[in-house]
């Protein structure tokens, strides 16, 4: 049997405040989908609202590419602080493409390490269809923060 909060930004147990966990009869909190717990400026609330600016990828690339033509991507977050105690630790690029039976591919997984690196990087892509490019993000205080845009290639 599972309990869950009635309102999202209700309290679960005394612990946490998180409208996307649940918590079990024995009282250990389990997720109903991982991925609900990734944000976004689409489903951030309570709390969360609050840091959709400084957490979430903005994605910087051409609107149109040409297809198996190297493209740069540049992918941004923040600002946000950088020290040992707070920052963002890694970024993940995805492209989600048109008519593939599974999707996400993974395009690129980039670990920052605090102080050394800023959460500023660019990617040279060579894509051959259209789709979604998502951005997810890790900051180790904030959890998992997610960015999208849309690219059109043209053959
Ligand atoms: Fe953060």
């Amino acid at each position: 049997m599972t309990a869950h909060a009635q309102n999202p930004d209700e309290k679960v147990g005394n612990r946490f405040t998180c409208r996307k966990l649940c918590e079990s009869s024995s009282g250990v909190l389990k997720l109903d989908s991982f991925g609900k717990l990734i944000y976004s400026s689409n489903t951030a609330t309570g709390e969360a609202i609050s840091k959709i600016e400084s957490h979430t990828p903005k994605i910087e690339a051409s609107e149109s590419v040409n297809a198996g033509k190297l493209s740069e991507v540049r992918i941004v977050i923040g600002p946000h602080p950088n020290t040992i105690e707070h920052s963002i630790r890694r970024i993940e690029l995805y492209v989600g493409e048109e008519n593939r039976p599974f999707n996400p591919v993974l395009l690129a997984v980039v670990d920052l390490t605090p102080v050394y690196n800023d959460p500023d990087i660019k990617l040279n892509l060579k894509l051959s269809k259209s789709g979604t490019l998502y951005a997810v993000g890790y900051c180790n205080l904030h959890g998992l923060w997610e960015g999208h845009k849309e690219i059109k290639v043209t053959q």
